[in-house]
């Protein structure tokens, strides 16, 4: 990541290779393009502030700009060279989009710009932060997180990385306080290197990530940020009872984990927990997946990524609120101990599975962790899980599904998605007849309700075990937290780290 530093002085002398500066979109109508009597194109809007920049080189920016078709859409650029007028060797103008519609994700899409257009450069000095009517300090957050998320690369297993170069960005204060940027620009670093660990953890090859390694990971990775942990390993968890987690582990012979980790700051006025699913790769089991769909399944860790991660912002944060995290770890592998169709198994508490689909084994390791949370008596649980290929069909992979007892909780992560820039959208729990689909003939449920409504059956499989006496929201994220296109703005290929920012930006507000 690079480092990000608040300067007072005029843009136009700063020391930097490239100078970035924002510019607006025509509003919609403006000079009516559509209309086909009107020939010439029409001047994006070049923000006051760019003015002594222009004045340096001695050019008509907006004329500038026209000449080489910019027109400002989010996330577009376009150089200019300086020719020796200012230190720096060229202007990157980064568009923001038209000013009606600007929000903290125009700018951290533009921030991604600016990352992207400086792969090979070493640094940046911007104004691009200070633009329109957003709140400086929640423009500067969004700036520095879409930089420093455009910049990231996934190196660790590559001989010749092909290293993104950027090591410095200067954000110029103009008429604001540095210091109110200088907070803003600690908080998105905090974010983005929260962001960054769960990629790096999604992204990390299955084999290099089994639930004892994972589970050392998430003790360092505590230690560092001051977080307690605390490790259940499969002696613990027969002890304690937790046969969803060993079920699924038990066809590998890497044992599975629950890892506990507490952030108890002083003057926590409510107690959330967080469980997270992790299933360092998922073959199926001996219900096995053909090839294609395993080539991503090391992804099947992301909701216990999520939960380290976001416990990583929230105590780098320092945010006033208890957070208990249980990462709930195995590989699920067929093999001789594997659990079989048919074989039922007994969750933490006492309640019982049948397993018809040993695919279905991420609710399994959640029943256990969910049963485990709620005997501590937190205000709120949220699990969060890439629980179903049916929440790919139901929203694809931009939207991600909240499902919830508690139509606050509910509204609250739908609003904080929006303000993240991580949409998420609501299902369904309350549905008898659906409910219905889990009746098993010999156990208490059944860990598969057929074909129809997947996401949906999942989540009340887990309604089963956390039932009405908590307040509780399911976030499956089986599409968002993968990206299988290309790079797209602040979101590489692969691991995307969705939810992280969304669920730091709920806490902050609780
Ligand atoms: N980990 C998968 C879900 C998944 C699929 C995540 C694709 C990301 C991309 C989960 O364990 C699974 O296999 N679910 C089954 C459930 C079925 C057997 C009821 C599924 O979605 O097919
Ligand atoms: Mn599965
Ligand atoms: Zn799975």
């Amino acid at each position: 990541m690079p480092t990000f530093d608040v300067a007072k002085g005029a843009l136009a002398s700063a020391k930097a290779d490239l100078l970035a500066v924002p510019a607006f979109q025509a509003p919609e109508g403006d000079g009516g393009r559509s209309k086909k009597k009107d020939k010439g194109p029409v001047a994006p809007h070049v923000p006051e502030a760019t003015a002594p920049v222009a004045e340096a080189l001695g050019i008509d920016l907006a004329a500038e700009l026209v000449a080489l078709g910019f027109e400002g859409s989010v996330g577009e650029t376009a150089r200019i060279p300086t020719r020796g007028a200012v230190k720096a060797r060229q202007v990157l103008v980064v568009g923001v989009g038209r000013a009606a519609d600007l929000d903290a994700d125009a700018v951290r899409r533009a921030g991604a710009a600016v990352a992207d257009a400086a792969s090979k450069t070493e640094s940046v000095a911007t104004t691009v932060h200070a633009v329109g009517e957003l709140d400086p300090a929640e423009a500067a957050r969004a700036f520095v997180e879409g930089v420093a998320l455009g910049a990231y690369r996934f190196t660790a297993f590559k001989s010749e990385a092909d290293l993104h170069r950027l090591e410095h960005v200067t954000l110029h204060a103009g008429d604001v306080k540095p210091s109110v940027l200088k907070t803003a620009v600690a908080e998105a670093e905090a974010v983005a290197t929260a962001v960054a660990l769960v990629r790096d953890l999604v992204n990390t090859p299955p084999g290099d990530k089994r639930p004892p390694a994972f589970a050392d990971r998430a003790r360092e990775v505590a230690k560092e940020a001051g977080i307690k942990a605390k490790v259940l390993d499969e002696k613990d968890l027969a002890k304690g009872g937790y046969g969803g987690i060993l079920g699924v582990g038990g066809g590998s012979d890497a044992p599975p984990r629950l890892v506990e980790l507490s952030y108890s700051p002083s003057g926590a006025k409510t107690h959330v927990a967080l469980v997270g699913k992790g299933i360092t790769f998922d073959s199926g089991g001996l219900s096995i997946k053909p090839a294609e769909a395993m080539e991503t399944m090391k992804m099947d860790m992301g909701g216990a990524a999520t939960v380290l991660g976001v416990m990583q912002a929230v105590a780098a944060l320092k945010l006033k609120v208890r957070i208990t995290g249980l990462l709930a770890l195995a590989e699920n592998m067929p093999s001789g101990s594997a659990t079989r169709p048919g074989d039922v198994l007994t969750i933490r508490g006492g309640k019982t599975v049948e397993v018809l689909n040993t695919d279905a084994e991420g609710r399994l390791v959640l029943a256990d962790a969910l049963e485990h949370a709620r005997e501590l008596e937190p205000d709120v649980i949220v699990d969060m899980a890439t629980l179903t290929g049916a929440a790919l069909i139901a929203l694809g992979d931009k939207v991600g599904v909240v499902m919830s007892t508690d139509d606050d909780l509910s509204d609250a992560l739908v609003a904080a998605s929006r303000r993240a820039g991580e949409p998420f959208w609501p299902l369904p729990v309350a549905n008898d007849q659906y409910k219905k689909l889990l009746d098993s003939e010999v156990a208490d449920v059944k860990n598969v309700g057929g074909r129809k409504a997947g996401t949906i059956t999942a989540g009340l499989f887990l309604h089963h075990f956390v039932g009405d006496d908590v307040s509780w929201a399911h976030l499956d994220i089986a599409g968002v937290a993968w990206n299988d296109g290309g790079r797209e703005g602040y979101l590489p290929k692969g691991a995307t780290g969705v939810p992280v920012r969304m669920l730091v930006e709920w806490l902050r507000e609780r």
